[in-house]
C-alpha cells in the first residue's frame, strides 16, 4: 500500500498566548513538530507539513526535517489544510493525517490505525484514532449508533448539552483514501460555530456512501492528547518525562525522584549508575557503571566513564569524563574538554577546550582554557590561563607532574616544562624550564624603621 502522511501544523495555537506559532513550542527538548515528524518517519518517509502561520519561523526552525512543505495561505479550518496537499498526493494513495499539536502519539499506534483500516475487507475504508477522558472540554466528540457504529465528530462549540457528556474524543489522526479526499474535502461546508472547513465532517461523509469507518480506540489516553495550551505542554511533558524514567529505570539506573528527572535527549547508562534529584540530561549523554550524579547538574553531549562521581551543581557540556574522575561540586565543564582517568576538578573551576591528564587535580577557583595538562599535575587555588589577547585565542602547555603554587597566571602562549615548581602569586609570560622552580612576583620587601603617618596641624 502507497502511503502519504499528511502533517497539520498551521494554526496559530491561540490558546497558547504565545508570539510562537504552536508546533515551536518544545516538549522535552525537541519542538512539537519535530517529535511529529520524527514518529512520521518511522512509518514513511513521504511527509508534507502544512504551515501556515509563522510560516518562515517553522520552515527555518525546522529546516533540517526533510519532508515537503505546504503552504496554507489562510487558516480556514483542518479540513482546508488537508485540501492544500492534495494535488501533490496520487489517487491511490492512502492519506494518514496528523495533528501537529499531539506530539506523543506512537508509531504503534498509527501502525494499529492503518492495518485495521486498510486491511479491512471493505474497500475504501477510513479510519480514526479516539480516546477515552475524564475531562473531553475542547475535544470533538465522536457519535456512535448503538451498535457502536461511529456515525460522525461534533465539535465542542457545536456540540449539544448531551453531546457534551461524550467522553469518547477525536485524537485528530485519521486515515482516508487520497481519491476520497480529494471528492469530499472541496465538498465540506464551513456551517459551524467557528466557519471552518472541519476535516472531522468527512465520517459522516463517508457513512453517507456507507464506507466503513474504523476507529481505534487508544487506552492511554495521554499518548494522544493534543496541546492547546501551556498547561497540557506542562502535563505532556511531565507524562513524556515519567515514561522515560520508567524506561530508564529498567535498565539499572537508580533515580533518587523520577518526577524531578528530565531527559531532553538521549541517555545511555550503563548499571548502577545512580542520578539524584532535578539532574537535567540534553543531547547525547553516555554514563558508565556506578557513577554517580549529584543533585542539581546539567549534562549536555557528555561521555561519562565508570566510577565517576559528579558532584552537586556542575554544569558539563560537550565533553569527555574518563573513570574514576570526580568533579564538582560547582564545576563549570565547558565544551571541547577532556578529562582523563582519576583526575579531580573541584568547587568553582571552570574548564574549556582543555584536556587534563590523567591524576592531575585542578581544585579550587580557576580558570583554565585552550589548555593542555599533563599527568599528576596539581594546580593551585586561583589559577588562570590568561588565554585570550583581546583578538586571538592562545593555547597553555602544561606537561607531566608539575605543581603550580595558587593564584598563578599564565600568559598564553606559554609552555611550562615537566616537573617544573612555580612559585605562589606569579604571572608567567615566558616558557618556564622542567625541573626547576620558578617564580615570577614581586619580592617581599619590609621597610625598617617605618613610621606611621602622623596627624598635621
Ligand atoms: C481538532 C479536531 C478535534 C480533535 C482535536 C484533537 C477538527 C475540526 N477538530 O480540534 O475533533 O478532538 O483536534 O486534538 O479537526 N490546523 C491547520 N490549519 C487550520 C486549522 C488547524 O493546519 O486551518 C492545524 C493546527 O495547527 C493543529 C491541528 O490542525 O495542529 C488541529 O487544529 P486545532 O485548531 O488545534 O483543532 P482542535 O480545536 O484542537
Ligand atoms: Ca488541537
Amino acid at each position: 500500500m502507497d502511503l502519504s502522511i499528511i502533517i497539520l501544523a498551521a494554526g496559530k495555537g491561540k490558546r497558547m498566548r504565545s508570539t510562537l506559532p504552536k508546533v515551536l513550542h518544545r516538549l522535552a527538548g525537541l519542538t512539537l513538530l519535530e517529535r511529529v515528524v520524527n514518529t512520521a518517519k518511522q512509518i514513511n518517509e513521504n511527509i508534507y507539513v502544512i504551515y501556515g502561520y509563522g510560516g518562515e519561523a517553522v520552515k527555518t526552525e525546522s529546516s533540517h526535517l526533510s519532508v515537503t512543505w505546504v503552504e496554507q495561505r489562510e487558516l480556514l479550518g483542518t479540513g482546508h489544510a488537508v485540501l492544500q496537499a492534495l494535488p501533490l498526493i496520487p489517487d491511490h494513495h492512502q492519506v494518514l493525517i496528523l495533528v501537529g499539536d499531539s506530539p506523543l502519539v506512537s508509531a504503534a499506534t498509527i501502525k494499529r490505525l492503518i492495518e485495521t483500516t486498510t486491511t479491512h475487507t471493505h474497500s475504501d475504508s477510513i479510519g480514526l484514532v479516539t480516546t477515552e477522558v475524564d475531562d473531553p472540554a475542547g475535544f470533538g466528540r465522536i457519535l456512535h449508533d448503538q451498535t457502536g457504529k461511529v456515525l460522525g465528530i461534533v465539535e465542542e462549540r457545536d456540540a449539544t448539552t448531551k453531546q457534551k457528556k461524550i467522553k469518547e474524543i477525536n485524537s485528530g489522526i485519521i486515515t482516508a483514501p487520497a481519491k476520497k479526499l480529494k471528492e469530499w474535502l472541496p465538498a465540506l461546508k464551513s456551517s459551524n460555530a467557528q466557519g471552518e472547513f472541519y476535516l472531522t465532517d468527512i465520517i459522516e461523509m463517508a457513512n453517507r456512501e456507507d464506507l466503513h469507518v474504523q476507529s481505534v480506540l487508544v487506552d492511554s489516553s495521554s499518548e494522544v492528547l493534543g496541546i492547546n495550551d501551556r498547561i497540557q505542554l506542562a502535563k505532556c511533558e511531565r507524562s513524556f518525562q515519567n515514561r522515560q524514567a520508567e524506561k530508564v529505570m529498567l535498565t539499572g539506573v537508580t533515580l533518587l525522584d523520577p518526577e524531578r528527572f528530565d531527559l531532553r535527549g538521549t541517555l545511555r547508562a550503563e548499571q548502577d549508575v545512580i542520578i539524584d534529584i532535578n539532574v537535567i540530561l540534553e543531547g547525547e549523554v553516555i554514563i558508565g557503571s556506578r557513577s554517580t550524579i549529584g543533585p542539581n547538574c546539567v549534562l549536555k553531549n557528555v561521555h561519562i566513564g565508570k566510577d565517576v562521581e559528579i558532584k552537586p551543581n556542575s554544569v558539563i557540556e560537550d565533553a569527555v569524563i574518563e573513570d574514576h574522575c570526580v568533579i564538582g561540586p560547582f564545576a563549570r565543564i565547558r565544551p571541547q574538554t577532556h578529562i582523563q582517568q582519576r583526575a579531580k576538578i573541584g568547587n568553582f573551576v571552570e574548564l574549556k577546550k582543555t584536556t587534563v591528564g590523567k591524576d592531575s587535580k585542578v581544585s579550587h577557583l580557576s580558570y583554565i582554557g585552550d589548555a593542555t595538562i599533563g599527568k599528576s599535575v596539581n594546580i593551585g587555588a586561583g589559577t588562570i590561563t590568561c588565554n585570550y589577547d583581546g583578538i586571538n585565542k592562545h593555547q597553555t602547555i602544561i606537561e607531566d607532574d608539575v605543581f603550580i603554587g595558587s593564584d598563578s597566571q599564565f600568559v598564553a602562549p606559554v609552555t611550562v616544562g615537566k616537573g617544573a615548581y612555580i612559585g605562589s602569586g606569579s604571572t608567567i609570560t615566558k616558557d618556564v624550564p622542567a625541573h626547576e622552580l620558578t617564580l615570577a612576583r614581586a619580592r617581599q620587601v619590609t621597610v625598617k624603621g617605618w613610621k606611621k603617618p602622623e596627624k598635621k596641624g
